[in-house]
């Protein structure tokens, strides 16, 4: 029996109680029998949760590119590693094989070196789904570079926060991205965003859209001839284990967005080992994510747990829509796909459109769907297990966060019964405990609680950027020695996990991570706004919404509400990006709260929810009359809509 693949239910329970009781002694044969290392580690594990220190493999020394380029060269070298499928369909794919990858991360990291960029350097990454994208992250990491990869469609001040908050000293962006049958100035947005960054001295520009930015002279440099002249060869520098390998952001409930710290050797070895079990990869499959990098699930799933196994990664430029609603179940049939793995969003955009669009491409080659990002509903499974499983693959639906940087629960296919809506099993390593409002755990099955992890595993985040404190504040002080998710989870009869959503001021809109605080931030700089408050509604397609309601500084019956809406939307689309845009805005001349002067949100969340019978008591709210004023207003509103 393997620990590293685990192939039936039997050999599940076997290897989880083995992982649980000596956590060490498994992780210690993984990384050793599936790993290169410079060097060994002294200790497998340290740590103290009430700090938090959380230390794996000390005293190792690797390179992260070592194991996901160099040594599969042998074996693998024409192999494609990467498998780009353009935004244009009439374009060619482009196949990276390992040896193709090598000499171009090796090019690109000559070319970061040469621009002045250290071991321990931040570089932030802003660039949209072409290859550059994935190479510039394995090349910094292949000098010991920090990357923060910036999703490209977050706004320009979006990006000047996040690229001071990490005081990166260069930006790799684009000339521009395709979008479906846009196209977008990056460089437009970057160049904005760099008012305000006094720390960045150079700008990689790489040519996707033949534009002509505006190219800032001593700053601003094209990518390619820097390349065409670089060497095929850079020494991997070799890292210790609990090195920064990158920051990504995510937003919290409250202030600014943390940059989760992820360190090398932890990192790696946990997206490998649970790539090659979450989706029983085999060696000649074609596996496809369909994230973008810009999240966690990219950088995990596209980028280092497949390359790590010498996996064939499909890199998708465009979007599910264009140019028909035919393009992923297209690109299955094209690239004779094994793996897919996508969002619940995705899949009721899509199901929502003619069946014929999926009837029409042969879909046989797969093997594994998975979901990832959000709850999926049982309608969207089944449309996704009928039409595109044909009802004969298992379907992962598997529970992370960019905080655990890999997945915590998960079906392992072929091995552990699927259940609609539920992420069933803790992986391997993974401990996790359900608590109550009291701190207490709760056990046992067909409960309910918060969602806790109780024992370190490998790639969780080590740290905020910046801000232990905040770290230590977010995840390890609700629960005393534990690590606190923020979700809400049941456990059922058979103990199959159910996520039930987020119990604290972060909404899931489209599998992404909002915080309210910062939407609310952006809106209270408009000037007619006094105050706002934002919660999520249920939503067909994007899984929650955004509602806000609004206090605006003078009321006056003239005010044209339908343009302030878009002016409330255009902010924030400037503020964050178009993704935190509400979908609702109902103005208010006050908001419940509490006699301390907080928002009382579950009363907002209810009446936007439309579960107008069931508030609970307001009586102790400092101004319990305006509930029933908003309800009147919803009621009115919901007849104008
Ligand atoms: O609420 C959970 C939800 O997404 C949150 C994490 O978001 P982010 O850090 O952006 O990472 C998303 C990709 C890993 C979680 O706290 N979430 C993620 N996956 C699921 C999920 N909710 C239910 N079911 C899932 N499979």
């Amino acid at each position: 029996m393997s620990n590293y693949h685990i192939k039936n239910l039997e050999e599940y329970y076997q290897v989880y109680r083995r992982s649980v009781r000596d956590p060490e002694l498994f992780w210690e044969e993984i990384a050793e029998e599936h790993f290169v290392w410079r060097k060994t580690w002294r200790k497998v594990l340290e740590y103290d949760f009430s700090v938090p220190e959380v230390k794996w493999f000390e005293g190792a020394e690797l390179n992260i590119t070592e194991n996901c380029i160099d040594r599969h060269l042998v074996t693998r070298g024409d192999k494609t590693a990467i498998l780009f499928e353009p935004n244009n369909p009439n374009e060619s794919p482009l196949e990276i094989s390992y040896r193709d990858l090598y000499r171009r991360v090796n090019k690109f990291a000559n070319v970061l070196k040469e621009n002045g960029i250290e071991k321990g350097d931040r570089v932030c990454i802003y660039l949209p789904m072409i290859p550059d994208l994935a190479i510039s992250l394995l090349a910094c990491a292949r000098i010991g570079a920090v990357h923060s990869v910036v999703f490209a469609g977050f706004s320009a001040s979006a990006l000047a926060t996040r690229i001071n908050d990490c005081e990166a000293k260069m930006v790799i962006t684009s000339d521009g991205a395709y979008r479906g049958a846009k196209k977008i100035d990056l460089k437009g947005i970057v160049n904005e965003a760099l008012e305000s960054c006094s720390l960045v001295k150079t700008v990689l520009v790489s040519k996707r859209i033949d534009s002509k930015p505006n190219m800032i002279k001593g700053r601003d440099k094209w990518l390619s001839p820097l390349l065409d002249v670089a060497s095929e060869e850079c020494e991997p520098e070799v890292m210790k284990a609990e090195d920064p390998l990158f920051v990504l952001y995510t937003s919290g409930s409250t202030g600014n967005p943390k940059g989760m710290l992820h360190t090398v050797a932890g990192y790696m070895v946990y997206t490998a080992y649970t790539f090659k079990n979450a989706f029983n990869y085999k060696e000649s499959d074609v596996y496809w994510c369909t994230a973008d990098i810009g999240w966690i699930t990219g950088h995990s799933y596209i980028v280092y747990g497949p390359l790590a196994n010498g996996a064939t990664t499909v890199m998708f430029e465009g979007v599910p829509s264009y140019p028909d609603f035919g393009r992923f179940w297209e690109i299955i049939e094209k690239h004779k796909v094994t793996q897919f793995y996508t969002a619940p969003t995705a899949i009721r955009a899509l199901a929502k459109e003619n069946l014929d669009y999926v009837k029409k491409h042969d879909l046989s080659s797969i093997k594994v769907l998975g979901t990832v990002g959000e709850p999926i509903n049982e309608e969207a499974w089944h449309w996704y297990n009928d039409n595109v499983g044909k009802k004969k693959n298992p379907i992962i639906d598997t529970w992370w966060q960019t905080e655990t940087g890999g997945m915590m629960i998960s079906p392992i296919p072929y091995v552990t019964p699927t259940k609609p809506t539920y992420a069933t099993l803790p992986l391997p390593g993974i401990q996790l405990a359900l608590m109550d409002n009291k701190g207490n755990e709760i056990f046992g099955n067909q409960v309910d609680g918060r969602l806790c992890v109780k024992f370190p595993w490998p790639s969780m985040a080590r740290s905020i950027w910046g801000n232990h404190q905040r770290y230590k504040e977010t995840y390890f002080s609700q629960f005393k020695g534990m690590y606190f998710t923020g979700d809400g989870a049941l456990r059922d009869e058979v103990g199959y996990y159910r996520i039930t959503g987020r119990v604290d001021d972060v909404i899931i809109v489209s599998g992404h991570n909002l915080g309210t605080a910062p939407i609310e931030d952006a809106i209270n700089e408009h000037p007619a706004v006094a105050e706002s408050a934002i919660v999520g509604f249920p939503h067909d397609i994007k899984g929650n919404a955004l509602y806000g309601y609004v206090i605006l500084k003078e009321v006056g019956e003239g005010r044209d509400h339908d343009n302030l809406r878009k002016e409330i939307n255009q902010i924030i689309t400037e503020h964050i990006g178009p993704i935190a845009k509400l979908d609702r805005i109902q103005f208010t001349q006050g908001l419940p709260k509490t006699r301390s002067g907080k928002i009382m949100r579950r009363i907002l969340r209810k009446i936007a929810h439309n579960e107008l019978d069931d508030l609970g008591d307001v009586s102790t709210l400092l101004n319990p009359e305006v509930v029933q004023t908003i309800i009147e207003k919803r009621i009115k509103n919901e007849l104008v809509n």
